[in-house]
């Protein structure tokens, strides 16, 4: 399967599809990264990984539509089965889900639907919640209230800061969304109402 994963920080999610997608039992390669910004990390690990990169800056567009409907189709020039939102930071809108509605997934540093939004590990000590996570789902037009398609639970500790709980968050998110990415492709996956299931 053909995946583009939009990155916008350090990429360490799109790192493990990259680890991942070594594996030719995989089934899936990553044909481009893209960014709504320059200069990241995230690009920086497609370009080591010699795989083609795009920036789609919304400062760039005349309105915010015209840069969804400008990313949807650089995205869509990748010919993608598959589009993982990894740490990308801006939401996309109906433009682009009317090109990539269905076959885009996102994955989110909390147990939706708890936390939605920029900060889910900061979100979720502030509770004070004892079991936390992160969710990947097939992106819809609101914020983070896509149909679940995986979770992945973790502890937080007594003295945990937003850094140390977010990297356990990323440490299990990064195996969630490997794992689930590669059975989608392999697999296939459906969703009825508000249920995903894979295979
Ligand atoms: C991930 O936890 C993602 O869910 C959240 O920010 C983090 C991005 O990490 N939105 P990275 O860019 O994949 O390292």
């Amino acid at each position: 399967g053909r995946l583009v994963v939009l990155v916008s920080g350090s990429g360490t999610n799109l790192q493990a599809l990259l680890d991942a997608c070594a594996d030719p039992g995989y089934g899936a390669r990553v044909v481009a990264v893209g960014s709504d910004r320059d200069g990241t990390e995230g690009l920086a690990r497609a370009e080591r990984a010699g795989v083609p990169t795009f920036v789609e800056r919304v400062g760039d567009h005349h309105s915010r539509d015209a840069w969804d409907e400008a990313l949807a189709a650089t995205v869509a020039s990748y010919e993608p089965d598959l589009v993982v939102l990894a740490g990308f930071m801006k939401l996309v809108g109906e433009p682009f889900l009317a090109a990539h509605g269905g076959r885009t997934v996102n994955t989110h540093p909390a147990l939706s639907p708890s936390f939605p939004g920029m900060h889910g590990p900061r979100d979720a000590l502030a509770h004070g919640v004892k079991v936390t996570g992160a969710t990947l789902f097939v992106v819809d037009a609101g914020v983070d209230t896509g149909v679940i398609l995986a979770q992945s639970a973790v502890p937080v500790r007594d003295d945990d800061d937003v850094e140390t709980l977010h990297e356990r968050i990323k440490a299990a998110e990064r195996a969630m969304l490997t794992d689930t990415v590669g059975r989608m492709v392999r697999e296939g996956f459906t969703v009825e109402g508000r249920r995903a299931r894979l295979g």
